[in-house]
């Protein structure tokens, strides 16, 4: 093989008259007569070689027998295109490589699908070939975002004080809610390690050996059900500050992502983000991950809907109304039967709906409005002419639910979305604790540790439903990218909240006695926040797939197609761990 003198994005016309030798892939092959043109690539793009039967009769006659994918090293001249020739998409459009002499490095065998384009094959097979598919402009230039993310993050951190401190991966089990995954010991057969579901209890210790400053780009693993934004190992730029509150922190992880999106993809994010209240955005959007690329609130509808002769809603806690602008016609019986489907999918009864004629209210419910309230309605909503609204009556979550994912599944519909925007923004104020109805006990909203509001302290004792916490999701564009908490940092406090969360004294104890004991040693008030790496790459890349910014992703069952984990082990292996399977075929 004979070195690269460049690679193969990098040739213009600068190096005309050059002898130049390019190792890459064969990308693409044209055959005209006495000429081939072979498309080289590598990482850093495509060089068109031009082999000339006159030039080189050995070249031209190996060139002939190239394959799709064959792994090449050649060596020509640089020489200018002609005008008509110049193709201005590719970097190296200015210029073409006449061949001398080629040597085929490696013969590819038949590919397993169409590699320039990854429609040709199911995701499951593309999964399996995941090198292959790698190879692909999309997913190389997924990797070259997510390795950019990296780089600004590491300095824009390092450049503000912290340090990056590596927290260990065997450890105890944190309780981030979901399940762990379980690492069984083999020197303490019947112990079990658990992988880090985060960092979170490893970073309140820093702060309390003084590194008052930490970060970490760090593999998080969590056994719960998967998404499309979800994977069950994922990475997050994990965080914590001392002697801060939430505003040091939601600025600093604003300047983060502000200077990610600049030097990632030259994009200019707000110097601030809007902060939201959790309670309002779900009364307005029906999600604490609201999407502002659109508008399209759910508005109150309760105050019509009791005057009416509509009793269906009469008894519901909440009923809200998304309207659709100028779109009725549209709307057949079909539509609106699928639409009916999607909201049952997401928790509603039913959807009710009626269209905006010429001053009044049609179809639907409509009959249930006498004239004057449709007035009223129309004239309160600002309706117009061909709009139509949908509307649910239920339970205050089960309306942000159902009409909330519906506003977003219009929006897409309706292509309301405009890909290249991003709307950052903050959630602030949620609730500390939610009522678990299957294990008749409260649940922490973010985890354990996070500090309730100061003043809603004494509701602890006496309503804790209505405790606001401290804590923080920064979201974008429909995701939540990230999200933290000022922590706890009494020991007193902190055994009140594991009282509240049903965490028994022994149990506490057992799980998180090293962090309550480290609470008594001298703890600076702390805070933190994680980003979702996998989630700001996805948005940056623009795709709703997170497998699409991961090298080698697990599928939805968490399994990995290509070398097919999770996997049997031999006996002898479970022998030394002291396990035996239940149900071993
Ligand atoms: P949290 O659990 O909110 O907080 O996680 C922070 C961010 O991590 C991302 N994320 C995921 N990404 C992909 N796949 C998953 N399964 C997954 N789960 C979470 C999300 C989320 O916003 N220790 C706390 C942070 C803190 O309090 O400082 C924590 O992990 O983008």
């Amino acid at each position: 093989m004979n070195k690269s003198t460049h690679t193969c994005g990098e040739l213009n016309t600068r190096q005309v008259s050059k002898t130049v030798c390019l190792n890459g892939w064969v990308n693409t092959i044209r055959l005209h007569g006495q000429v081939i043109f072979v498309d080289i690539r590598d990482r850093y793009g495509k060089t068109q070689l031009v082999f000339n039967a006159e030039k080189s009769k050995k070249a031209f006659d190996t060139a002939k027998k190239l394959s799709i994918e064959d792994v090449i090293s050649a060596i020509g001249d640089v020489q200018a295109r002609g005008k008509n020739a110049i193709n201005p998409d590719m970097k190296t459009g200015e210029i073409e490589v006449i061949v001398n002499s080629i040597e085929i490095l490696n013969e590819t065998a038949p590919l397993p699908f169409v590699i320039t384009d990854r429609e040709s094959a199911s995701e499951d097979f593309r999964l399996k070939y995941r090198y292959l598919e790698l190879r692909t402009d999309e997913l190389q230039r997924n990797l070259m975002l997510r390795h950019n993310a990296y780089q600004s993050a590491r300095k824009y951190l390092s450049n503000n004080n912290f340090m990056e401190i590596e927290t260990p991966v065997l450890m105890k089990s944190t309780p981030e809610g979901a399940r762990d995954y379980l690492v069984p010991s083999r020197l303490h057969n019947g112990k079990f390690y658990a992988l880090p579901q985060s960092p979170q209890t490893y970073k309140q210790l820093l702060m309390i050996s003084g590194f008052d400053r930490y970060f970490q780009i760090v593999k998080c693993f969590r056994d719960e059900d998967l998404r499309s934004d979800r994977q069950p190992e994922f990475t997050q730029i994990d965080i914590e500050m001392s002697f801060v509150d939430e505003d040091d922190i939601m600025k600093m992880a604003t300047g983060l992502t502000r200077q990610i999106f600049k030097e990632v993809i030259d994009i200019d994010l707000p110097e601030t983000f809007p902060i939201m209240k959790y309670f309002n955005a779900m009364e307005k959007y029906g999600t604490d991950k609201p999407d502002l690329r659109f508008e399209m609130p759910l508005k109150d509808f309760k105050g019509y809907s009791n005057v009416s002769d509509f009793n269906v809603f009469k008894s519901s806690e909440s009923v809200k109304c998304l309207i659709i602008e100028n779109v009725a016609d549209k709307y057949f019986r079909k539509v609106i039967d699928g639409l009916t489907d999607f909201a049952k999918h997401h928790g509603a009864k039913g959807l009710a709906w009626m269209k905006v004629g010429e001053g009044e209210l049609t179809g639907g419910i409509a009959k249930f409005f006498g004239d004057d309230l449709q007035k009223k309605i129309i004239s309160d909503l600002k309706l117009k002419n061909n709009d139509i609204i949908f509307l649910i009556g239920d339970d205050r979550e089960v309306v942000w639910q159902s009409l909330g994912a519906l506003r977003v599944e219009i929006a897409k519909r309706e292509n309301l979305i405009d890909k290249n925007t991003y709307k950052p923004l903050w959630i602030v104020d949620m609730p500390m604790f939610e009522w678990d109805e299957e294990e008749r006990r409260f649940s922490a909203v973010h985890h354990p540790f996070t500090s309730p509001k100061l003043e809603d302290l004494p509701k602890l004792k006496t309503d804790p439903k209505s405790v606001l916490s401290r804590g923080y999701d920064i979201v974008m564009n429909g995701y939540e990218l990230g999200g933290g908490s000022i922590r706890i940092h009494q020991q007193d406090v902190q055994k009140q909240v594991f009282d509240l969360l049903g965490i028994l004294k022994e149990e506490a104890q057992q799980k998180f006695g090293f962090l309550l004991e480290a609470l008594k040693y001298g703890a600076p008030p702390h805070g933190g926040i994680a980003l979702g790496l996998d989630r700001l790459i996805m948005v940056l890349a623009g795709t709703d797939n997170i497998r699409d910014v991961i090298a080698f992703p697990k599928t939805t069952s968490a399994t990995s197609l290509m070398d097919e984990s999770p996997s049997e082990v031999s006996k002898r292996q479970l022998d030394e761990l002291g396990l035996e399977l239940k149900n071993r075929k």
